[in-house]
């Protein structure tokens, strides 16, 4: 199934939680919603459910309008947050349950939920209440119930978000799993950007109701379309820098001038830390604090309000209060006006990334 989202918009009395949403969401992808909280990541799911009624646009599935059908026509599989397991029931009638709903033969229905069991790898608790499994399994529950119909859209609201660090890693691969086994084209809500970004095809950026940016998980990271994208993506979080454009020539602090075609402005420099590296010129910075992050040592340098993060190579070492200079790589800077909007400079002109993409 494609999705397609034109013009969405959805407004509760006070609020427009979802602003005029245009995207489509290609069949058997696996699309993750990312965004803070509150920014209209739930309410866009449960339009795609037939929950809300958006209150403009059109909401298609193959091309075909669903905006007015009901959620069980829609032919759609979903998981809350809280998963919403019915507690009296054991694990095999809460999977059962959907197919019972639907007047599907109990020998049929029980061969049926065992099979989804199987694909999840909770065949050996079928007989537990839920109150008897661990989040885990209880998730588990709650994907095989939501498969069992074979929908042809999977729906998952802040699946993982219950669970424990481990757990939700290895809950997220076996999502991913299962979703590439059955090439069912599933939407999954996060605000854990690592986590949209390692089992994605698509991420959809949003904030406040906007689409920020829709796009493969490379791309937001190397290529943000927007200040926002920038900061939102990446841990340790992007290094800023303050840049002017005069006359067609971006200045940077780091000692070099990139020729841009954009009118005379002040400018953010945006420049991960990967792309940041100790040398003898440049900006003169103070070492904060030195810290290791697994195999890596993370460098925070400058003053408490502008931070600056990178890694040391190896064989590098430095000490807290030491003055240095750090460089930037030049075909690593992004550069936004002070509004948040991307200047591209030459060679990252907006029509290639889009092709990319
Ligand atoms: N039924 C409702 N009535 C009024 N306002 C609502 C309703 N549901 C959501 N909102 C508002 O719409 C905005 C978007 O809410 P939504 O639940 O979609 O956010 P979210 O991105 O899922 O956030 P979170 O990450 O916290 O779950 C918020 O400002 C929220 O307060
Ligand atoms: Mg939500």
């Amino acid at each position: 199934m494609t999705i397609t989202l034109k013009n969405v918009s959805m407004k509760f009395s006070h609020t427009t939680a979802v602003n005029q949403l245009s995207v489509t969401i290609p069949k058997g992808e696996l699309v993750s919603i990312l965004g803070p909280s509150g920014c209209g990541k739930s309410t866009t799911l449960f339009m795609l459910a037939g929950l809300y009624e958006p209150t403009d646009g059109s909401i298609l599935f193959n091309g075909k309008d669903v905006t007015k059908l009901t959620p069980e026509k829609r032919g759609i599989g979903m998981v809350f947050q809280n998963y919403a397991l019915y507690p009296h029931m054991t694990v095999l009638q809460n999977i059962m349950f959907p197919l019972k709903m639907h007047k599907v033969k109990k020998a049929d229905a029980k061969i049926k939920a065992i099979e989804m069991a199987k694909l999840v790898e909770i065949d050996h608790l079928l007989d537990r209440k839920p109150s008897m499994l661990s989040g885990g399994q209880q998730q588990r529950v709650a994907i095989a119930r939501a498969l069992v119909r074979e929908p042809e859209i999977l729906l998952l609201d802040e699946p993982l978000s219950n669970l424990d660090a481990r757990l939700r890693l290895t809950m997220r691969e076996e999502i991913r799993r299962i979703q590439q086994a059955l090439k069912i084209t599933t939407v999954f809500v996060t605000h854990d950007q690592e986590e949209a970004l390692s089992i994605s095809d698509h991420v959809l950026l949003m904030n406040q109701g906007e689409l920020m940016q829709f796009d493969i998980p490379e791309n937001l990271y190397d290529e943000p379309n927007h200040q926002f994208v920038a900061s939102f993506i990446g841990s340790p979080p992007i290094n800023y820098f303050e840049g002017e454009i005069i006359d067609h020539v971006l200045k940077t602090p780091f000692g070099y001038e990139v020729t841009v075609e954009a009118p005379n402005q002040p400018v953010q420099i945006a420049v991960r830390p990967e792309n940041i590296y100790l040398s003898t010129t440049g900006l003169n910075k103070k070492v904060q604090y030195v810290e290791r992050i697994g195999k890596d040592t993370l460098v925070v340098v400058g003053s408490e309000e502008e931070k600056t993060r990178f890694f040391l190579q190896k064989g590098e070492q430095v000490d807290v209060g030491q003055a240095i200079y750090v460089q930037a790589d030049k075909a690593a800077i992004r550069v936004f006006q002070k509004t948040g909007e991307r200047i591209y400079l030459k060679g990252q002109m907006k029509d290639e990334i889009q092709r990319i993409s």
